[in-house]
């Protein structure tokens, strides 16, 4: 469909501004399905807690975009914030050996940049503080899309779920990510049975926030071989 490809086109020439690195960077294939899900479903808000450079905000944003919604990134930009301490040894030196490397400072005033050069001052908003701090702000505001991409530490995910999960909208939609680090999977195990499982992959998941009556779970069954056929096809 014209539509499909357009928003896909957008997608990749947002995405190929940004190479990914071990800091993070969701790959096309997840920021497409989150933005067809945008679209499909029209939804407004989406909230993306743990930005990093924006590779997945940026690319998402136009979705919500097109439906007069906006975007909000959470993100502190804070060595000691984004350390992780919930991975075997060796796994955790080289991670924050990464983190130490990183110019915080430097990532955020980009970001704010990227912000003007891809036309998303209007949609895009930027919260620079921990998803803790942040959570007060969305107090009056519902969310149709949580993706949860911050610290990874079972501590944080927790958190997260359980600050940002009662503030989704019925019908929303959790996009959990790297639930194949431990620490992640710990948290993703504690909750999935409470949502509509609509994708998961080996690294990602995507769950619908709706009580789980044969009505709700039929209807969601199209859209979840709708975007399994479409992670097949572009992962
Ligand atoms: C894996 S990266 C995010 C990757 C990004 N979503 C992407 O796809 O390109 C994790 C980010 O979470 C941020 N972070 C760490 N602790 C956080 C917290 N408590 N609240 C919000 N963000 C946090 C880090 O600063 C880091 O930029």
């Amino acid at each position: 469909m014209q539509w499909e490809n357009n928003l896909f086109n957008r997608i990749k020439d947002i995405q190929n501004q940004f190479s990914g690195d071990f800091g993070g960077g969701s790959p096309l294939s997840k920021c497409y399905i989150m933005a067809y899900l945008a679209s499909s479903f029209k939804l407004k808000n989406y909230v993306e807690i743990g930005v990093y450079k924006g590779r997945s905000l940026f690319s998402v944003a136009p979705a919500f975009e097109d439906n007069n919604g906006k975007a909000y990134g959470i993100d502190p930009y804070v060595l000691d914030e984004a350390k992780e301490f919930d991975l075997e040894e060796n796994f955790k030196n080289t991670v924050n050996s990464f983190l130490e490397g990183l110019n915080f400072e430097e990532i955020y005033i980009n970001v704010i940049i990227n912000r003007k050069k891809f036309k998303l001052d209007n949609v895009v908003e930027i919260i620079r503080k921990t998803s803790l701090e942040a959570a007060d702000y969305f107090k009056n505001i519902e969310i149709d899309m949580l993706h949860i991409d911050g610290n990874h530490d079972s501590k944080h995910v927790r958190e997260d779920i359980n600050n940002y999960a009662p503030l989704i909208r019925d019908g929303g939609i959790i996009v959990f990510d790297d639930i194949d680090w431990e620490s992640v999977k710990i948290c993703y195990d504690e909750v999935k049975i409470n949502y509509i499982i609509l994708l998961e992959t080996n690294n990602y998941s995507i769950l619908m926030k709706k009580e789980k009556n044969l009505q709700n779970l039929d209807s969601a069954e199209i859209m979840s071989q709708k975007l399994k056929d479409l992670y097949l096809k572009l992962a």
